[in-house]
């Protein structure tokens, strides 16, 4: 367990994923009902962009710097606000910091909704309970514990609806299989919650055959849509820094592939490194 989210914080896969999220959120947010958010690999919470680590990669320069610097036409600027007001005020402070996905969930739930933020790292969960925001916050349950135990553990929630955010560090060469495995058992055991998936786009085979293994089970699973979303701000090459990552969100808001296909290709457009961004939205499975 060496990795670290401070390096890649606020980089073009966070925006990315963190555009996502904070539109599924502002949908949930639109019934009264209460719902949940289970992040299984939650991260530290906060990130401060002016520290070592942030500035030996300078990934989030290239990420959330450029998003802050662009002036997105109207359509786009509206979809974005809700993560924007999260995010923009936090970048723009002293010190300049990125709010995860925690952070995130914090900001768009209401006095309602519960949130369970799980990471397997004893200093991440650490991190986690020093920040007040998270500490002080009775909607909020932080734990240390496997993000795939996590599924087992905290689905089903007593709400209906909710995020299952998996956004895990593809250290292990068995993510994309244990990922699918942890997905079989949980799903089914809450089959009305929104489940949003990250994973890196560098091994093509790797990426195919997740893709593959899910069209299969997910009819089984009682996953009637599932949309798979990619993002690149340079050509794939193996060997080079990572260029492109993926979303596919099971049982997506019946608004976000609509919302996607304008964010993304802008969010491409914007992160691109030398003129080569490239978004796609398709379905993974559709009813
Ligand atoms: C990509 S980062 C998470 C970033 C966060 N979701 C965000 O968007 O701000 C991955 C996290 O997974 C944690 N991690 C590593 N192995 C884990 C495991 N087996 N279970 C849960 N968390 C794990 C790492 O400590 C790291 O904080």
């Amino acid at each position: 367990m060496n990795y670290r989210h401070a390096f890649h914080a606020g980089n073009f896969a966070d925006v990315f994923k963190h555009a996502i999220l904070a539109r599924i959120l502002v949908y949930l947010g639109q019934k009264d009902a209460a719902f949940r958010v289970i992040d299984t690999h939650a991260g530290e919470g906060f990130y401060d962009l002016s520290d070592a680590r942030a500035e030996k990669t300078a990934e989030w320069r290239g990420g959330i710097g450029r998003l802050l610097e662009a002036a997105p036409p109207p359509q786009i600027a509206a979809l974005l606000a809700p993560y924007l007001a999260a995010v923009a005020p936090l970048c723009r402070g002293t010190p300049p910091l990125y709010a995860g996905s925690p952070a995130l969930a914090l900001k768009l739930t209401r006095p309602q909704d519960r949130m369970v933020f799980c990471d397997a790292h004893p200093q991440v969960i650490a991190a986690l309970r020093g920040h007040r925001e998270f500490a002080r916050d009775r909607r909020v349950k932080l734990v240390e514990i496997d993000g795939y135990r996590a599924l087992n553990a905290f689905i089903p929630p007593r709400e209906r609806r909710g995020l299952v955010v998996i956004d895990p560090p593809f250290e292990s060469k068995t993510e994309f299989d244990d990922l699918k495995a942890a997905l079989t058992l949980a799903v089914p055991k809450w089959p009305t919650g929104t489940y949003l998936i990250w994973f890196p786009v560098k091994d093509a085979a790797a990426v195919a055959g997740f893709r593959a293994g899910l069209v299969r089970a997910l009819p089984d699973l009682g996953v009637k849509n599932a949309l798979d979303l990619r993002l690149a701000v340079a050509a794939v090459q193996p060997d080079a820094p990572l260029a492109a990552s993926g979303l596919i969100i099971l049982n997506p808001p019946h608004t976000l592939a609509v919302e996607a296909q304008q964010i993304l290709p802008y969010l491409a457009k914007t992160m691109a490194i030398m003129g080569q961004g490239d978004a796609e939205v398709a379905w993974l499975v559709r009813h």
